[in-house]
């Protein structure tokens, strides 16, 4: 997701729980995107909360404590959580519901003072990261408000071959959040890279 919105010309700062891991990460990405001059620099998560707008993508189990450690910087703030909570059950990967519904909504109670929304779900980190590949997809974007919607719909808009499309308040992350075991059953199945299409819009 990083190298993705570099490349679209979107200022990143990578955070981890360690700067060493971001610097490393960042690092990699230089070397292995060299001469695109990408614009990623290194953080630990304070740092990078402190950006305009905040992507939170951590595994949903590492979700709450990272944000709730930040409350102060990401008050404000925008904060997008693109987590997806998942278990293996069996031979199946199920969507976890957590008592929120979504993780969305629990995010949003662990930071009440952020402005809550959610975005890219469904897209696989494989292609998204290889910059020679064109991605398409459409980007479900769910927030608090109309205005944080925009704001992320444009963000999702810099990178070429997204759109964004408005699918209401947090009620819909529960829907948005769930549906993507149902993607990785069918990437396994296929042995694809799906992600979704919206039709009958625009
Ligand atoms: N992978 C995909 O294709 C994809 C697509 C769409 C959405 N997502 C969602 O995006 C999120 C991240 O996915 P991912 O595949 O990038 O996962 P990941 O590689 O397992 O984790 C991303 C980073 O989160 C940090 N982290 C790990 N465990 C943590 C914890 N307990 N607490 C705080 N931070 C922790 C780690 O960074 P540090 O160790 O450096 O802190 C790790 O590098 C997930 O919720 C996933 O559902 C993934």
């Amino acid at each position: 997701m990083a190298a993705r919105l570099a490349a679209s010309g979107v200022e990143v700062v990578i955070g981890s729980r360690s700067e060493e891991r971001a610097a490393g990460v960042v690092a990699g990405l230089a070397e292995r995107w060299a001469g695109r001059g990408l614009p990623l620099l290194p953080g630990d998560n304070r740092t990078a909360a402190k950006a305009d707008i905040v992507v939170l993508a951590t595994p949903w189990e590492g979700a709450l404590g990272t944000v709730s450690a930040l409350a102060g910087e990401l008050s404000g703030k925008i904060l997008v959580s693109m987590v997806n909570a998942m278990v293996r059950w069996g031979e199946r990967f199920v969507p976890l519901l957590p008592p929120t519904g979504s993780v969305a909504v629990a995010v949003a109670g662990a930071v009440p003072g952020a402005k809550v929304a959610g975005a890219f779900h469904h897209l696989p980190a494989g292609p998204l990261g290889d910059l020679e590949r064109k991605v398409e997809a459409d980007v479900m974007v769910f927030s608090v408000d109309r205005a944080t919607t925009d704001e992320v719909i444009a963000l999702v808009g810099r990178i070429p071959g997204l759109r964004g499309l408005d699918v209401g308040g947090l009620g819909s992350a529960l829907a948005v959040e769930a549906i993507t075991p149902a993607l990785v059953e069918l990437n396994r199945r296929y042995k694809a890279h799906a992600s979704l299409r919206v039709t009958g819009v625009g």
